[in-house]
């Protein structure tokens, strides 16, 4: 038997086209897949997504691959190994802050690296109504602190006639464990359309900076009732720190009002679990805050001390940051006091099938995405149109039934729609309706502002259909 052509990591990186062949790899084998890839059975566009580079993280998210008609078929198109002893060169310097952060998903479309910011792909982020966990979107604006959980407690600072608590994990776990589905936004989100009108400051999200997980943990009312504190003041409000810190000792922080905390029925929780797994550390490992309904931000990871303020949190990201402005306030202009800080989100939606630009078969086109809304209040229509908004059809809406009032999750939605004949293009937009009848605005510039948050403007795809 012949010995197998040797192949280093970097040439097979170098296939990722038709034109160079779409290599990918298993363990130390190599395949040259082009041929498949239009006849791979869960869709091109996924398969792409591993072009390069090895399967296996993407294999981890879908084990239909698990099975031995699959290995048999990848066996056909294997052309070599890669070379065992190739050492994987290391591009983080150990004086790198940012050099014990966590590996990554390879499928997520990193929007910067140091501090880790990364969205899944639309082809894979409305595949399940619970995000994975490798691929759920990070936002970071630290380096990721490792924790010891056998180490770590949760300072609980006491105000006026209340005590202060010191919790150890095994002290939140005797709190009763409070379970929900919840859906995680970035005010950021869709950004990248609102810098297309005029230039923002802020990371280029596309439509994934949101995903949905299962939480568990304790509920803060709880733990804030054990440390005797009481709704008593209205005007105050419950400040959250990070453990996640820059080299001049500033940490992550934010605020949320102490009527939210203490609402058994706003179901705020300081979550250990994510997916029925402990926190990845990405996502806060081993406490973080959730609230549901209100925005990414005030979500703190790596949970270090929480306290009852009569002032929301004096941190950066509270006062200075996501707050949203006029379309004409400039930075020579904006006076961040003027404006409150953003909590409960409003209404979203968006497409993830198909993608901008995209060439459709004629005949049916399916088309499908998320919708959300902050606050509690459920999604109660998606409506689509494929003609840029003269005539519109509503969508099918997927995903876990929502409680009124407590409607924490998104829902996915899909349509299948017949594409008129003789049609070479279409306008593709959807826009989504919550149980308040909030809609979202039709156009961005309206709702344009300096910092890019808030982007909720009906989303807009445009694809050429196959003649
Ligand atoms: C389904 C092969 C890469 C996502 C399948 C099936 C095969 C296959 C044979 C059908 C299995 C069955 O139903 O018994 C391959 C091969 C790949 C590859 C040979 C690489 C060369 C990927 C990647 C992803 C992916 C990278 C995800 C990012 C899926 C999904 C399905 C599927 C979601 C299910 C489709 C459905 O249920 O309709 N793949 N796959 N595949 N694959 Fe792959
Ligand atoms: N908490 C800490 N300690 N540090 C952070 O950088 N980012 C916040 C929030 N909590 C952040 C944080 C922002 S802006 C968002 S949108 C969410 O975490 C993102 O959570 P995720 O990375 O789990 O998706």
């Amino acid at each position: 038997q012949e010995s197998p052509r040797i192949y280093t990591k970097e040439e097979v990186s170098s296939h990722t086209s038709p034109e160079t062949g779409i290599w990918v790899t298993l363990g130390y084998e190599v395949f040259d897949v082009t041929e498949f890839v239009g006849l791979h059975p869960g869709g091109p566009s996924k398969l792409m997504l591993a072009a390069g580079g090895p399967l296996e993280p993407f294999w981890a998210l879908y084990a239909v691959h698990n099975q031995s008609h699959v290995r048999e078929l990848l066996a056909q198109y294997k052309i070599g190994e890669l070379n065992p002893e190739e050492k994987v060169p290391s591009t983080l310097e150990t004086s790198d802050p940012y050099a014990d952060d966590p590996i990554r998903h390879p499928a997520l479309k990193v929007n910067s690296q140091r501090p880790f910011n990364a969205e899944p792909p639309p082809e894979l982020l409305t595949e399940n109504y619970i995000t994975p966990n490798p691929i759920f979107f990070t936002r970071n604006h630290l380096p990721v602190p490792n924790l010891d959980p056998d180490t770590y407690r949760l300072h609980v600072v006491g105000g006026p006639g209340s005590k202060s608590l010191s919790l150890s994990l095994d002290d939140l776990y005797k709190f009763p464990k409070h379970e929900i589905t919840v859906t995680l936004q970035c005010a950021g989100n869709r950004r990248s359309e609102m810098s297309q009108v005029k230039e923002v400051k802020g990371l280029e999200w596309r439509t994934g900076a949101i995903s949905t997980a299962r939480w568990a943990g304790a509920r803060l009312c709880d733990v804030l009732a054990q440390a005797g504190h009481k709704l008593c003041e209205t005007e105050a409000h419950v400040c959250f720190e990070g453990l996640d810190s820059d080299p001049t000792g500033t940490t992550y922080g934010a605020s949320i009002p102490l009527a939210r905390a203490m609402d058994p029925e706003a179901e705020v929780l300081l979550a250990y679990e994510m997916n029925g797994q402990p926190l990845p550390r990405d996502h806060g490992f081993p406490v973080r805050v959730v609230v549901p309904g209100v925005v990414g931000a005030r979500h703190v990871k790596w949970l270090g001390r929480v306290s009852v303020e009569t002032e929301e949190s004096y941190s950066h990201w509270q006062r200075r940051d996501y707050k949203g402005f006029s379309p004409s306030v400039d930075w020579d202009t904006v006076d961040f006091d003027s404006a409150p800080s953003i909590q409960e989100l409003p209404v979203q939606s968006a497409i993830t099938e198909p993608q901008d630009g995209e060439t459709v078969e004629s005949g049916e086109v399916t088309i499908k995405g998320y919708a959300w809304s902050g606050g509690g209040r459920a999604v109660i229509r998606v409506d689509v149109s494929l003609d840029g908004g003269l005539t519109w059809q509503a969508a099918e809406l997927n995903g876990e039934e929502q409680r009124p009032r407590k409607a924490w999750a998104w829902r996915l939605w899909q349509l299948q729609a017949t594409v008129p004949a003789g049609q070479k293009e279409l306008n593709i937009i959807c826009k989504a309706v919550d149980d308040s009848y909030n809609v979202q605005p039709d156009t961005v510039a309206p709702i344009w502002n300096l910092r890019g948050v808030l982007s909720t403007a009906w989303h807009r795809v445009h694809v050429h259909v196959a003649s």
